[in-house]
């Protein structure tokens, strides 16, 4: 079946996968990209598909309604029903930490002017992607279930938790269609290098300190991105309405485990890594029970850790201009702020 999708956030790191997704997978579908083009939106990362005949880029802000509406005025053009997923939000919780405000902006007021304008135009479906650091944080043992209570821990995760919060009543009290996704930590091309895959990617091939976070041993559960788009395809498609799913890669690691990792695969010195300040409130372990996705939809992740790094890191090694023209001014002024160099 065809359809018209708006995809909010479609310039960034997950959105840009997606809409990659989409166009070799869905052909015939029709996609409206709105993105307010940020630090983390770049076009260049859907260059390959640009004059795909479905597709339609709006540049604008959800938090602005005129900006939403003319994006569901292009859908409309475009013909049949509408469905969104939404992507757009801030995404780095060491930005959350340096300032709180423009999640809050973004997440939770954007959300909601998102959510009113697809209630207004009866969207078919709705699909938040939200993330499992809403849950909060876990001990040595144990996984997040969809029933797992919210206990959100830094200002990202609590925009977020409020997102899903915002979804879950329209759900409840418009009968909205809505669905609730809920990943953990990506990884795979076109992420910015502010997250620790490729910011460690990009300062070992550089031969830089490759600043680590108190011991090394928090946990998170690694998920290819291909992987996550095909999940979020088959919510869109087949998921229950008004359900949450939990989407996780079965492969959990240390953070140190996940660096060493990076390191031979470059073929550069474990030297290189240094032991920096804890992330304040630093949630020790993230692990995903995605049994429900799994066993509702039938989707698995294809992709096993030990292939998707190499890929990964073959990937960013392979796009020395892109790397270049994202680490900009404003990515240095963010980095010495962070790490203090
Ligand atoms: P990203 O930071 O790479 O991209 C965010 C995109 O949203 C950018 O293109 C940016 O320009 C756009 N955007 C930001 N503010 C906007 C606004 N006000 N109006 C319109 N567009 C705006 O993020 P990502 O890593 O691709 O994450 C996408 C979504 O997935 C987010 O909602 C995030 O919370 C969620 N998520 C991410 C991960 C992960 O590991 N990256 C895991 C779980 C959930
Ligand atoms: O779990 C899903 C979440 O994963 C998403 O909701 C977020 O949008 C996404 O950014 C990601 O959050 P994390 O905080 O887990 O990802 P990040 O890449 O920032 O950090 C991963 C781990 O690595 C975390 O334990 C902190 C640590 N780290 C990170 C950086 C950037 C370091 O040790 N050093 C670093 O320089």
């Amino acid at each position: 079946m065809t359809r018209t999708l708006i995809v909010t956030g479609g310039a960034g790191f997950i959105g840009s996968n997606f809409i990659h997704t989409l166009v070799s997978s869905r052909p015939t579908w029709k996609i409206v990209n709105l993105d307010a083009l940020t630090y983390a939106g770049n076009l260049e990362n859907l260059t390959a598909i640009e004059r795909h005949p479905g597709y339609t880029f709006v540049h604008g802000d959800i938090t602005r309604a005129a900006d939403v509406e003319r994006a569901f005025a292009a859908a409309r053009e475009l013909g049949g029903p509408i469905s969104v997923v939404h992507f757009a939000a801030e995404s780095h919780v060491d930005r959350s930490i340096q300032s709180g405000l423009p999640f809050v902006n973004t997440n939770v007021l954007g959300t909601q002017v998102v959510l009113d304008a697809a209630r207004a135009h009866k969207v078919e479906r709705f699909v938040h992607v939200s993330t499992d650091e809403v849950y909060g944080s876990l001990g040595a043992t144990g996984y997040f279930t969809e029933d797992t209570p919210l206990a959100p821990n830094s200002p990202y995760s609590a925009s977020k938790a409020a997102s899903d919060l915002l979804v879950r009543a329209a759900v409840h009290t418009f009968g909205f269609p809505g669905l609730i996704t809920r990943c953990s930590n990506n990884y795979g091309p076109y992420q910015f290098p502010e997250k620790l895959i490729p910011l460690m990617i990009a300062n070992a091939g550089e031969g830089k300190p490759l600043p680590v976070y108190g011991d090394g041993m928090n946990v998170r559960d690694w998920l290819y991105v291909v992987d996550h788009c095909e999940a979020i395809l088959a919510v869109l498609e087949r998921g229950r309405l008004g359900e949450t799913y939990n989407i996780g890669g079965h492969n959990e690691y240390p953070n140190i485990y996940i660096v060493k990792r990076i390191l031979a695969e470059l073929g550069q010195p474990e030297s290189l890594i240094t032991y920096v300040k804890d992330r304040l409130g630093h949630d020790r372990r993230y692990a995903i029970d995605a049994s429900k996705i799994e066993r509702e939809l039938g989707w698995r992740p294809r992709f096993r850790f030990e292939d998707a790094l190499p890929l990964t890191v073959a990937w960013y090694r392979s796009q020395t201009q892109w790397m270049q023209r994202v680490r900009n001014g404003a990515y240095r002024e963010y980095y010495s702020r962070q790490y203090g160099s």
